[in-house]
């Protein structure tokens, strides 16, 4: 181990116990809804804020300074910010259902908080107050939360598909894998941290992704993006059409043994995947010497990904064509399942996670029997006129309707019914399936280059 200089690991591969600034977190507002940050020190008014930079959310406002230095997985209460010199009116949360009330801050997490606040003062900057009006809660990245929360510039593979792809293809720490293209860097965040077993070293041989992206624009993005997220030593990226330039990258091979193509026309990119010369090359190019991007001493696995099957046909033609082997072509079709418990039951309160049906047949013939005796006992009263049906008999009940008990006016209270058990316990555990499919569904189309025997 001659290693001296230690590069910062990326915090997708070890993000450590806590935050910390000039990283990217990722706020958890509610649970499908992500937002990527990266933590600034305060260094004095920031962007109109007294307390610094300042994220607002329909939760409230959390000034960074109170997301520093706590444990991944925080809750982050929000805090009366300081608009006053950019002359911001706040929007109050009160009434308004997408607002939570902050709970459960644990001791040591204010005390921290607090703290950073201190050292704020010191600096010049304000020091936050906690509001009332919400929280969230702070999570480490990981290429899943990245993927639920990255700037979308294209189509991205999503985690069911490139979790099944990176298993199929073999990618594992020291794998060298081609990836094209780079779109959002949804998969390359993912692959990275498969292949990952360590950062190289000169003339060192270690896990890595070549990446090749030829929109201009989406490449600087993704450029600037891997190197804030320190994956600039594992991610070498490239500004390249692969249809004409194929992958060698400064005229080397990166003897990659895994190959992800998500592209419009993989079949067009395969021809530069082979082990030997193209056929359709030139006469002035086969005056060069040819250079494989594959690894000469193993097997190449490949996955394309494409939305159309008329993709597909023309991809597995050209890997017939080219020598690939076992190729077969999945849909990975995933589905959520929502899990919660519904109290069901005509003798309960109306609150959140009821369902006023009877509970069963038993019930729904007991509550019909109730009525019908009332209904009974209200038709054989002494009628004088219309002005009895004013009377104020509240028993009465109209055909057709019950009479309420769900409210709790005759039912049990929902505690009364609760035999002990605990409210979140209570109720019939029920599933269901998400309403739409949120992958961007794609065929996967894998295959093998067998490695020849001869190194080459
Ligand atoms: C659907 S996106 C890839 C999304 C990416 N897999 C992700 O998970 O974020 C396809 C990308 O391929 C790029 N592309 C298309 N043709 C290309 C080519 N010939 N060479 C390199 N990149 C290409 C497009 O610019 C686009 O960014």
């Amino acid at each position: 181990m001659a290693s001296t200089t230690r590069t910062a690991v990326s915090p997708f591969l070890d993000p450590g116990p806590r935050t910390k600034a000039n990283s990217l977190a990722i706020l958890q507002l509610s649970r499908d809804n992500l937002q990527p940050v990266y933590l600034q020190s305060p260094t004095g008014v920031h962007d109109g804020y007294a307390e610094g930079a300042v994220v607002n959310t329909r939760y409230g406002s959390f000034p960074h300074s109170t997301m520093l230095n706590v444990p991944w997985g925080s809750q982050i209460r929000a805090s009366k910010v300081d608009t006053g010199s950019r002359g911001r009116k706040r929007k109050r949360g009160s009434g308004d259902d997408a607002c939570r009330e902050a709970t459960g801050a644990s001791e040591k997490d204010n005390e921290d908080s607090a703290a950073a606040a201190n050292e704020d003062s010191a600096a010049g900057v304000k020091q936050a107050v906690a509001d009332s009006s919400g929280f969230i809660h702070i999570l480490p990245p990981t290429p899943e939360l990245w993927t639920t929360s990255l700037p979308h510039r294209t189509q991205v593979v999503y985690t069911p598909d490139y979790s099944y792809i990176l298993h199929r293809i073999r990618a594992r720490p020291g794998s060298v894998l081609i990836e094209a293209g780079a779109g959002s860097g949804s998969f390359t965040h993912a692959s990275v941290r498969a292949v990952y077993n360590g950062y190289p070293s000169e003339g060192q041989r270690k896990g890595k992704v070549f990446s090749f992206e030829f929109h201009e624009q989406r490449y600087h993005k993704m450029k600037k993006e891997l190197s804030d997220h320190g994956l600039g030593g594992l991610v070498h990226l490239t500004h390249r059409d692969v249809y004409n330039g194929g992958f060698l990258v400064d005229g080397k091979s990166p003897e990659a043994e895994a190959i992800f193509l998500d592209l419009p026309a993989p079949w067009e990119a395969l021809p530069h995947l082979s082990r030997r010369r193209p056929q359709s090359s030139t006469s002035a190019d086969e005056q060069t010497e040819w250079v494989s991007p594959l690894n000469p001493k193993k097997s190449a696995y490949i996955c394309t990904f494409s939305p159309c099957i008329e993709q597909v046909t023309r991809t597995v033609s050209a890997m017939r064509r080219l020598g690939w082997v076992d190729i077969d072509m999945i849909e990975i079709a995933n589905r959520k399942l929502h899990t919660s418990r519904e109290r069901v039951g005509l003798n309960l309160n109306f609150d959140r996670g009821v369902n006023n049906s009877a509970r069963d047949v038993e019930e729904a013939l007991t509550r019909l029997a109730d009525i019908e005796a009332r209904f009974r006992e209200h038709a054989a009263k002494p009628r004088d006129g219309d002005e009895d049906m004013d009377s104020g008999d509240e028993d009465a009940v109209p055909a057709g309707k019950s009479s309420g008990p769900t409210n709790g006016s005759d039912g049990p209270s929902a505690e009364e019914t609760s035999s002990g058990v605990p409210p979140w316990m209570e109720g019939r555990l029920i599933t269901r399936g998400e309403p739409e499919i949120k992958t961007h569904t794609s065929y996967l189309v894998f295959a093998i280059l067998p490695w020849s025997g001869r190194g080459g």
